[in-house]
């Protein structure tokens, strides 16, 4: 029998992932989960056919060049991959794939939640009752909104911005979207387009960011489009924290002029800006949005079908180089 592909993988990812890893490949394991750097990378790839990496590893222009020669292939267990310089791996000759698809539904719960957290001051009432300060009942205590009736915006109608929309209209939202083309009339399902995104942002409530980290999209909730919007709106971010500018974001919260923010991913994270820790109106999650069992298998079994695709001669579904 033919050996099995060596196979890096540069995290501890789910038991069931790691023993089809273990069962289809010589697979070398990161047990201590240690993050690997540019050197670890480039140290560790010595005698390895493919890698499997997670957004944490940052596959640089430098990186890739110097990777042993023998890797063929790069499959990251995410569906960004703005940690992937996909223009060196191409010039390398090396195969790059990702996950899309298998973490749609658990990134738009997650949008979900960060917009009921939101809207319903969760950060406020959990401290309430977790401090013992839950006394007397009071009508006019911390009120939220309703999202019944409102007009959700997002920004970015691809496969997340969809499933998010079609969660919203469950809860009685009108949606708005903004995405680079317009979608047709089946994935539209009533909703209003925007071929500029600037001309929706002072029609909704609340605005859902699900676009793809990218030069044209990178800090696009900047305090100009703030002031755009409606006062009292409500921001929400599942994507990338690239995509706003803090202290924008910030003082606009400190104002009132928003009036509160849902948040899963932060610029430089996991650092993020302090002040978002304490402002009273933010709903905060450290980037967990495809973080349940279920999906996290479903991404690591998509990226080892991409890697068997690979050594088997076929293209792999999900080429992103
Ligand atoms: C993704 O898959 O891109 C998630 O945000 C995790 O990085």
């Amino acid at each position: 029998m033919a050996d099995k592909p060596i196979l890096l993988l540069t995290r501890k990812l789910p038991e069931d992932v790691e023993a089809r890893a273990v069962r289809d490949y010589d697979a070398i394991l990161n047990n201590s989960d240690a993050q690997m750097r540019a050197n670890d990378l480039i140290k560790g790839s010595k005698g390895v056919d493919a890698i499997l990496t997670c957004s944490t590893e940052h596959f640089s222009a430098e990186v890739i060049e110097n990777l042993a020669p023998s890797v063929k292939a790069l499959a990251t267990f995410s569906v960004g991959f703005e940690h992937i310089d996909v223009d060196a791996a191409k010039k390398r000759g090396l195969i790059a794939t990702n996950t899309p698809d298998v973490l749609t539904d658990a990134t738009a719960d997650l949008t979900i939640l960060l917009m009921l957290g939101a809207t319903r001051r969760a950060y406020e009432w959990g401290r309430t009752i977790r401090q013992g300060k839950w006394g007397r009942w009071i009508a006019t205590e911390k009120l939220g909104t309703d999202v019944n009736g409102k007009a959700l915006g997002v920004y970015g109608m691809g496969r997340i911005g969809r499933a998010v929309a079609q969660r919203a209209r469950g809860f009685g939202m009108e949606i708005h979207y903004h995405n680079r083309s317009r979608l047709t009339p089946e994935l539209e399902l009533g909703a209003t387009y925007y071929a500029d995104a600037d001309a929706m942002l002072g029609q909704v409530d609340v605005l859902s960011i699900n676009c793809p980290s990218t030069p044209e999209t990178e800090k696009f909730l900047n305090a100009d489009r703030i002031v755009m919007m409606k006062d009292g709106a409500i921001v929400l971010n599942s994507a990338r924290g690239s995509i706003i500018v803090d202290d924008a974001l910030i003082a606009a919260l400190e104002s009132g002029k928003l009036a509160a923010a849902g948040l899963d991913v932060f610029d430089g994270e996991p650092k993020l800006d302090p002040r978002y820790l304490t402002l009273e109106n933010t709903f905060l999650m450290p980037h967990v949005g495809s973080a349940t069992l279920e999906t996290r298998n479903a991404m690591g079994f998509r990226a080892l079908d991409n890697l068997d695709a690979i050594f088997a001669g076929r293209e792999p579904g999900d080429r992103i180089a």
